[in-house]
């Protein structure tokens, strides 16, 4: 297993998304608002107006070749972890990571009945990364809430890989 097969950072870092979303984030401390989240893939979420992806020269492309259906931040509560699992309906998603203090990020590949060799995506702060939803992936999250930026395609993982948006990406690149 090796980690381009999973993950893919963009070779560009956000230059308007990050700081909208943190200068968002600061509007509490602690928990999230209830009226801002909704359920999402067993993640609470807070959907964003998708007008900001024109500010973003990067995700503008991204759009424009494969359309995306909506962007957001996921959060997650400390301590909690996210078991392994494929995505059952993505077959990829962009993500970055807006703020945490310790949290991981594994994707895996089952070796026996009980062990599984591992890669980890170790976010760097305000960097984009395609995300290979049909990887076995796990996130364990520790002492503060732990939030992403996260980007859905229109299309489902029978029409979109992460190999398409892979391909494409390593063209611009
Ligand atoms: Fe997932």
């Amino acid at each position: 297993m090796k980690p381009n097969d999973c993950f893919y950072k963009i070779y560009k870092p956000s230059e308007y998304i990050a700081d909208y979303c943190l200068a968002f984030l600061k509007c509490w401390e602690g928990e999230p608002p209830k009226g801002l989240v909704k359920s999402y893939f067993g993640f609470e979420a807070i959907p964003l107006d998708k007008e900001i992806i024109q500010k973003e020269p990067w995700l503008r492309d991204l759009n424009e070749q494969f359309s995306i259906d909506n962007i957001g931040i996921l959060t997650m509560k400390p301590f909690n972890s996210y078991d392994w699992h494929m995505d059952g309906s993505r077959g990829v998603c962009v993500n970055m990571l807006l703020s945490h203090t310790q949290s991981h990020c594994f994707f895996g590949e089952q070796r026996d009945y009980i062990n599984k060799n591992f890669c980890e995506l170790e976010y760097s702060p305000k960097n984009f990364y395609i995300f290979n939803s049909q990887m076995p992936h796990c996130v364990f999250n520790f002492n503060s809430y732990r939030y992403i930026f996260s980007v859905e395609f229109t299309a489902h993982k029978d029409i979109l890989s992460y190999e398409d948006v892979l391909t494409w990406i390593e063209k611009k690149n």
